[in-house]
């Protein structure tokens, strides 16, 4: 058996013990949730955040299923309600402050905050073996820049408890700094961004703007950028250096009021983002996501995951 099999035999027997885990209920020590505790997903109509979704008022959670059109989000609440979840709806596009103003002020006063965030809105532009960057700027803007927006303006809701408020970001391997065969070859750059104590806002948006820069002018290919997906994967990178950003700064928060921020990589999965032809179910792909949300002992921060195991950034 060749090494491509045996790491494909291994991922399924990972993918196996999971699918078991999940079968077994959580036992009331680890059970920290009840109905008022609140989650709230983006980009929750389809796909993994519909699933995301499911799970979380599966598990008797009161999730709110966010949109940014509107019908589409209805009706996906509709079906969760019509099997007895706890799902509520709320208009929000991520890249739309007015949108993120008007959900923070509606959460504010009919929830008094949250517990759980679940940044899962994001778009991607390229199927099977394209690498075009004709939709970079709108990718950087959803996938980084709308997270970014929706991470600042939900921080200050954040209800505090012992257990701690969760962000969970979903990400992407193909945003690895040391991904071995998608990566940026520039290796001051990636130092820079791989060290979390000279990580900031400015180095991220420095480094995106010299992408978007180079996407217009059209220098691009020779910029050393990622290889695969090229404009996806930078967007990804930067979700995941703001994601070690952001657990520098919310460390420093005081016991009781801490908030816990993680990224994961859901696989690939088959949904419209990948033209229904990942490896992955969305059960699958929700499942990481959903696990970290829930941990009881939360003790990472930080940290990057796929398959309930933290992987290198
Ligand atoms: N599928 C994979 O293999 C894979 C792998 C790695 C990471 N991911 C990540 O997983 C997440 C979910 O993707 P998916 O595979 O479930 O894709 P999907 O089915 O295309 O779902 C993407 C969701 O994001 C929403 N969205 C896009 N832009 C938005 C905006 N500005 N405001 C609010 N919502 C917005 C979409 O809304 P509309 O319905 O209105 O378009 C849709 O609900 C994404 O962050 C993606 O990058 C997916």
């Amino acid at each position: 058996m060749g090494n491509k099999d045996k790491a494909k035999e291994r991922r399924e027997k990972r993918l196996q013990d999971i699918r078991l885990q999940r079968t077994i209920p959580y036992s009331d020590h680890q059970r920290w949730w009840s109905k008022e505790t609140v989650a709230v997903v983006t980009g929750g109509n389809r796909g993994i955040g519909f699933e995301i979704c499911r799970q979380l008022a599966t598990h008797g959670l009161t999730v709110i299923l966010t949109s940014r059109d509107s019908s589409a989000g209805v009706e996906s609440v509709k079906a969760l309600q019509e099997g007895g979840l706890s799902v509520v709806y709320h208009q929000l596009d991520i890249v739309d402050n007015s949108s993120i103003n008007q959900f923070v002020e509606w959460l504010q006063e009919n929830y008094g905050g949250l517990d759980i965030l679940v940044n899962n809105a994001g778009v991607n532009f390229n199927l099977g073996s394209d690498n075009s960057v004709e939709n970079a700027r709108k990718v950087i803007e959803t996938n980084y820049y709308g997270t970014k927006s929706m991470t600042e303006a939900i921080i200050p809701l954040m209800k505090p408890s012992v257990v701690g408020a969760r962000i969970v970001n979903v990400s992407s391997r193909l945003g690895r700094l040391n991904g071995r065969r998608n990566r940026i070859s520039h290796v001051a750059l990636r130092e820079q961004l791989s060290d979390v104590e000279s990580l900031s806002e400015e180095l991220i948006d420095r480094t995106l703007s010299t992408f978007l820069q180079q996407v217009e002018d059209g220098t691009w290919t020779t910029g050393g950028w990622p290889q695969v997906y090229t404009d996806y994967s930078v967007s990804k990178l930067a979700v995941n250096a703001y994601t070690r950003l952001m657990a520098r700064k919310l460390s420093e928060r005081p016991e009781g009021q801490k908030i816990y921020i993680n990224c994961y990589c859901p696989g690939w999965v088959k949904t419209a983002l990948t033209g229904y032809a990942g490896n992955n179910t969305v059960e699958e792909g929700a499942d990481t996501g959903v696990w970290l949300a829930l941990l009881s002992d939360q003790t990472f921060i930080g940290k990057f995951f796929a398959e309930r195991r933290e992987i290198n950034f």
